[in-house]
């Protein structure tokens, strides 16, 4: 694939350069083009070297260039335009379609996919102009990746910290090629539940809801139009999917069964609470030194099971945090539920299942042996699993005579 890498003059400049080596070491051709802001923070040297092309910068309006229009040239090159990072200043005028410099005139003449890596002081990034420029990229169809949350150039913490470079390049990947998941419409529910039980107070879970967004994600960059139902948890919005975020079972319940009408595929990577109070008080419960009231505690609805009937079509899949006995619980889980795959994590061992970045899980399926996906960060967890899903959809899609 062609790219070109379009490279705004933000402190992560720097990080372009690791970029173009990623790319170049996937077997893409790449071509820089920085803005004059940029080869403050990244030598253009070291952008021309690593790139192997010469770069796409200012000097396209100076005398010397035979009267190539190198815009339209650049344009028509490119398979994907990438631009990493893009300050606010650049969101801003890809945004409103200006084109005043060689980067954002380019990007006008061309009609291809838009990788579009923004990155910047929280605070920047928090304002509305800012979140309004982004948001009339993505509804323009631009695959927007990042910001992270994490340690930025001032030295505070905050969103705003570009992606790491091996996620833009796997957005740059998965964005050229239609996905193996193109056309199917997907519906993965993550993290906890919170159950009110009165103002302040609430029952809950551990569930950061990573496994879950991990897999929406992998699910997003293979083409699938995909709805992520989110619980209460603090975690970027993975880019090319829509999110909508509840708080209790009910609400969750809600939202999933709605999405799921019509779904080829529902993974329920969510930890719903399997119990709420009764009644929910009305006012904050008062510690008076008596002994505290019980807090009766009724079943909330099990929501893979009624997806059976409400999306009979779709594969579904199911997860059992387990404490106990893994094997039993998930083929129990398996038949009950009428799920076609249950992932099975020990959420009791140390350093995976909740809260944490990995997982060690075993994938049960009805339709086959199961696989044991050993520890590995979720991300990749989350692809061996969209993998053996994709799989089967595929068999699922074969003519009537030949599905299972
Ligand atoms: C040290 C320094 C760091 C900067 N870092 C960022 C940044 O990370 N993100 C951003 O949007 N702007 C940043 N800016 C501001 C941009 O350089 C400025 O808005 C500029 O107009 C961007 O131009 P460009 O988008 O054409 O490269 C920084 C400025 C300085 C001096």
């Amino acid at each position: 694939m062609r790219v070109l890498l379009g490279i705004g003059g933000g402190i992560a400049a720097y990080k372009a350069a690791e970029i173009v080596r990623q790319l170049r070491a996937g077997g893409h051709e790449v071509r820089c083009a920085p803005t004059r802001r940029a080869q403050a923070f990244v030598a253009p040297l070291t952008l021309e070297v690593l790139s192997g092309r010469a770069l796409l910068t200012e000097a396209y309006l100076e005398p010397g260039t035979g009267g190539h229009e190198e815009h339209i040239e650049a344009a028509a090159w490119a398979d994907l335009l990438c631009v990493a990072p893009a300050t606010a200043d650049l969101l801003a005028r890809l945004s409103l379609g200006i084109a005043d410099d060689v980067l954002t005139t380019t990007a006008l003449a061309f009609e291809g996919p838009w990788v579009v890596a923004p990155a910047m002081h929280a605070r920047m990034w928090a304002q509305r102009q800012v979140q309004e420029h982004v948001e009339r990229l993505r509804a323009r169809g631009v695959r927007l990746v990042g910001p992270v949350h994490g340690p930025l150039a001032s030295g505070e913490l905050g969103w705003g910290r570009m992606a790491e470079s091996a996620e833009i390049v796997a957005a740059v990947e998965g964005a050229h090629l239609p996905g193996p998941l193109a056309g199917r419409a997907v519906v993965v529910s993550a993290g906890p539940t919170h159950e009110p039980i009165d103002p302040v107070r609430y029952l809950g879970n551990r569930s950061s809801g990573r496994m879950g967004f991990a897999i929406a994600a992998e699910a997003a960059r293979r083409g699938a139009r995909v709805t992520l139902v989110a619980g209460p948890v603090s975690l970027a919005t993975p880019s090319g999917l829509r999110r909508v975020d509840v708080e209790t079972a009910e609400q969750m319940r809600g939202a999933v069964i709605e999405a799921a009408r019509g779904a080829d595929l529902v993974v329920m990577a969510a930890a719903v609470a399997d119990f709420r109070p009764r009644e929910v008080a009305a006012a904050k419960i008062k510690k008076t030194g008596a002994p505290p009231p019980p807090i009766p505690v009724e079943p909330t609805a099990d929501i893979l099971t009624e997806l059976a009937a409400v999306a009979p079509e779709a594969l579904r899949v199911g997860f059992a945090a387990e404490t106990g006995d893994l094997v039993s619980e998930a083929l129990a889980k398996l038949e009950r539920k009428r799920a076609d795959l249950v992932v099975a994590n020990d959420v009791g061992a140390p350093g995976i299942g909740f809260g944490s970045a990995e997982n060690e899980v075993t994938i049960f399926r009805r339709a086959g042996e199961p696989v044991f996906v050993s520890r590995r960060p979720k991300e990749e967890v989350a692809q061996v699993l969209l993998d053996l899903v994709t799989q089967e959809l595929a068999a699922r899609a074969a003519p009537p005579t030949a599905r299972r």
